[in-house]
């Protein structure tokens, strides 16, 4: 059964270390979380699986890393600082603040219950602006980047001149983004600071529509291959007067989250919209010269944009699980292998001498291949149902026959069955069972 409740991660999140809340020891800072031992192991693993679907297993998709700061003219080319908007009311009887499009009643307030104590409604730009310089008050206007993508658009001639790469090919990203959101929340799921993986696939205009279909799916998949159950998943279509400004046909991934259907990821025929208004804006030209039909045109995008943070959320709200075993309860994460923070963890049976250089051998030995955890206080049994917890697949128990017959013992998280295997044998046995 996955977590039906956002609390019981929230909970399992800050007693195990995945995310705390952000400056919990000055009061806190709204809706912010650091991630922490585990929860930054999971957070890369999430990344590089996408880094490992979208570019290390493609031959057409190339990765770049660009800056987070930028200057205003890409958001203005962008349309970002025009359309980067949210309609935000305020009440005037509780002063606070909402999205006035995310009111059930748009003239009742849902905080102090005042009705038509609304101000008229306001468009928020959600960009966060600061300044460049050293100079107080003399430094030039910059922005934090709110998507990755639009690196990809500015280094569009980069890649193409510097790489072999031709229509159709792709530039993928993973980094952070920053959005002044009106109501961050639910966790990691709304944040003003999170992490984007984001792709803007560049096709012959001819063919944006079956590239379109062909990422709605992929990208659909991915989620499925890494564990989650297809029933927690839809692709939902955009209705047209939700689409963004450079779209004209967007489908979100979406998970059905303990409060409902949420967006984990938009694909969206972003067509040359793009990389015309940089033509525009730069004068620099945007295109493509093809050889073969001595043909010039402007590339249509189609991009598969997603959330890493509250991907993470959801992967580990689908993990959740609570059962019982020889009569005792445990909780556990049967996080796919690619995900889970740790692969193994080496435990020693106890902490007597005799057993740690063979233990420490054996973390050695692993640890060079995985993130390999290694615990040798509490009992066993504890020790096992930690593990469980924060969703390690395997433990390798090292025990005093290990000093006589050089085996341990392997016990599987899902099945807690456990098998004995020669210590000769062991990372390929370990292998073959996290599919590496
Ligand atoms: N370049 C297109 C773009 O940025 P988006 O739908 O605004 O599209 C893509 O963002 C993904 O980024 C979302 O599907 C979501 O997973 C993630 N995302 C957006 N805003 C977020 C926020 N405030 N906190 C966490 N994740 C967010």
């Amino acid at each position: 059964m996955p977590a039906s409740d956002l609390e019981q991660i929230v909970n399992l999140a800050k007693r195990r270390g995945f995310a705390y809340p952000s400056a919990e020891i000055y009061g806190g800072f709204r809706s912010s979380y650091d991630y922490g031992p585990l929860g930054s192991l999971m957070l890369r693993n999430v990344k590089d699986a996408w880094v490992r679907a979208m570019v290390q297993q493609r031959d057409d998709v190339v990765l770049i890393d660009a800056s987070i700061i930028s200057p205003p003219a890409i958001w203005e080319a962008s349309g970002h600082l025009a359309n980067f908007t949210d309609p935000l009311v305020d009440c005037t009887k509780c002063k606070q603040r909402f999205r006035e499009d995310q009111l059930d009643d748009p003239t009742l307030c849902p905080n102090c219950g005042s009705r038509d104590s609304f101000t008229a409604s306001r468009a928020f730009n959600l960009m966060f602006k600061t300044q460049a310089g050293v100079v107080e008050g003399a430094g030039t206007d910059v922005y934090l980047r709110p998507e990755t993508a639009q690196g990809m658009f500015i280094n569009f001639m980069n890649v193409l001149q510097t790489t072999r790469k031709k229509p159709p090919f792709g530039i993928a990203q993973v980094g952070k983004s920053f959005r002044n959101e009106i109501t961050p929340g639910n966790f990691i799921f709304r944040t003003r600071e999170f992490e984007q993986m984001e792709m803007e696939f560049f096709v012959p205009p001819a063919d944006g529509q079956q590239w379109y279909e062909y990422w709605c799916n992929a990208r659909l998949e991915w989620y499925v291959n890494l564990g989650m159950p297809r029933e927690m998943l839809r692709l939902r279509p955009h209705d047209p007067d939700e689409l963004a400004h450079y779209s004209v046909g967007t489908s979100d991934v979406e998970f059905l989250f303990p409060w409902g259907w949420g967006e984990l990821e938009g694909i969206a025929q972003r067509t040359d919209y793009d990389l015309k208004q940089h033509a525009e804006h730069s004068g620099q030209k945007l295109d493509y010269f093809d050889q073969a039909t001595n043909e010039r045109y402007v590339p249509f995008v189609i991009e598969p944009a997603a959330g890493a943070n509250r991907t993470m959320a959801a992967f580990m709200l689908a993990a959740y699980d609570e059962d019982v075993i020889n009569g005792e309860p445990r909780t556990v994460l049967r996080l796919h292998q690619r995900l889970a923070p740790y692969k193994v963890a080496v435990l020693p049976l106890s902490k007597k001498d005799a057993l740690t250089p063979t233990a420490k051998a054996i973390f050695e030995t692993l640890s060079d291949r995985y993130m390999v955890d290694y615990d040798e206080t509490q009992a066993i049994g504890r020790r096992y149902r930690r593990q469980d917890e924060i969703g390690t697949p395997l433990c390798v128990t090292v025990d005093f026959d290990t000093l006589e017959d050089k085996a341990v013992t392997i016990r599987e998280r899902d099945t807690t069955e456990q098998v004995r295997v020669p210590i000769a044998d062991l990372l390929t046995e370990l292998n073959s069972r996290l599919g590496f």
